[in-house]
């Protein structure tokens, strides 16, 4: 059985939460493949509100298993803040429901230091981080000074690479001005925490094979999204992972082979949280009702998103890279009430037309967008189950985007609640 991806195609923040819930109802097995807590999907369930980070939002379906790849980089005491949150609301979170992968690398407070004092030494320059330390964790990984959940089975080997791994970063923090972090406590820290984290660890690679050859239905669960992609994202405003779908087999450790169909999740419109460049960004009162109808705040950080209109050539460019076969239109009811609305189908720079987003800094900064403009619909949307029951320009802007973006439409939602979509594509088929 190949498995179904699930990516975000524009900035994060398209809704990919409520859509890998809703396909958690079919899947059997949901799995994180790259990111941290940098993440934040805010579900809405029976009315309440719930944010995870960490743990992949199929969780919240009793008897599905859920898994971190080895792809992610996990704060242990947030991801263990969260198991216990969800214990709390009745869930069962234990080695039936939840594995982390061993090979995943820890994110320590080191981390958040170096996160924190590299973002205010750079001033008007800074990134716009999540301040989860999720930069410095995956350079820890790549310069090979970090340290694995495999590594917190042996006292003296963590305490050697905790100590390794200060070393050089208490030299940065220092050069930063900022205090250096000690070794003791981050090493006290992990062998108190070792024995809550121990039942959950275990190979996901290994787990999502055999889970696959068995026959389950994999649902592959990115975070961020292809524009903050650390190669092929708006450089260098982006996250520090590769969130694009063919990373799925990588980070969890299986092969390509095993990767079936792409969802890529867009809104109806754009969202970015951080600074980097946003052509169709609305800095108006129309980017401030965006915000205000569509509660645009950050899961994480709960910082206003920037707000702005739907951008087809940075979609198709979405498309293009991560092979979608569908997409998963989020938040249409946001746009009801307005008269007008407008989708940018291309791009002007430097007299010229580009249908893509271009990979020049100065390109994505000067870019003009071309827009056509779409009659608007007044009516709410959150009670249609079907195309059929949307007025019907609110059908023609969903028949427009497929046929802009190059990508049919699979899922449509509507409205906040779990119930709120009409399917047109069931995502295993
Ligand atoms: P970092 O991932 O915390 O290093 O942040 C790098 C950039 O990615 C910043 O612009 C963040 O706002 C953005 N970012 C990171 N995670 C998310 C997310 O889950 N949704 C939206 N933006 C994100």
């Amino acid at each position: 059985m190949r498995g179904v991806v699930i990516v975000g195609a524009q900035w994060g923040d398209e809704g990919k939460g409520k859509v890998v819930d809703h396909y958690a109802l079919v899947a059997d097995l949901v799995v994180r493949y790259q990111g941290g807590a940098n993440a934040g999907h805010t579900l809405v369930v029976g009315g309440q509100k719930t944010v995870l980070h960490l743990v992949p939002s199929g969780i919240l379906h009793p008897g599905k298993m859920c898994a971190v790849g080895p792809g992610c980089v996990v704060d242990p005491v947030a991801f263990l803040d969260e198991v216990e949150a969800l214990r709390a609301v009745g869930l069962t979170v234990d080695a039936s429901s939840l594995m982390l992968s061993e090979r995943a690398h820890l994110v320590l407070p080191v981390h958040r230091a170096l996160d924190a004092a590299r973002e205010s030494a750079a001033g008007p320059g800074r990134i716009g981080t999540t301040g989860r330390g999720i930069g410095p964790a995956y350079e820890d990984a790549v310069a090979r000074r970090g340290v694995r959940f495999a590594d917190l089975s042996d006292p003296d080997y963590l305490r050697a690479r905790v100590e390794a791994l200060h070393f050089e970063r208490n030299l940065l923090l220092t050069g930063l001005g900022a205090a250096p972090q000690s070794v003791g406590p981050t090493v006290e820290l992990l062998l108190e925490l070792r024995d809550r984290l121990a039942p959950l660890l275990g190979d996901v690679g290994r787990l999502v094979a055999e889970g696959a050859a068995a026959g389950l239905r994999v649902l592959y669960e990115g975070a961020q999204g292809t524009l903050l992609d650390v190669l092929h994202g708006s450089y260098p405003y982006v996250t520090s992972s590769s969130t694009v779908a063919a990373n799925a087999a990588s980070g969890v450790g299986v092969g390509p082979g095993l990767l079936g169909a792409v969802i890529g999740i867009t809104k109806a419109y754009c969202t970015r949280v951080g600074a980097g460049p946003f052509p169709t960004e609305l800095d108006d009162m129309l980017g401030e009702r965006l915000r205000a109808v569509g509660h645009e705040y950050g899961a994480t950080t709960g910082r206003p998103r920037r707000c702005g209109w739907l951008d087809v050539p940075a979609l198709r460019y979405a498309a293009r890279l991560n092979g979608l076969t569908g997409l998963a239109l989020t938040k249409l009811d946001v746009l009801s009430g307005l008269e007008t609305v407008r989708i940018a189908v291309g791009y002007r720079w430097r007299g010229q037309r580009w249908d893509e987003l271009p990979a020049e800094p100065v390109a994505i900064t000067e870019v003009e967008p071309i827009y056509e403009t779409l009659p608007g619909w007044s009516e709410p949307l959150g009670e249609a189950r079907a195309l059929a029951d949307l007025p019907s320009a609110a059908r023609a802007f969903v028949e427009r985007v497929a046929e802009l973006s190059g990508v049919p439409v699979a899922l449509v939602s509507v409205g906040p609640d779990r119930e709120a979509l009409i399917e047109l594509v069931a995502p295993f088929g």
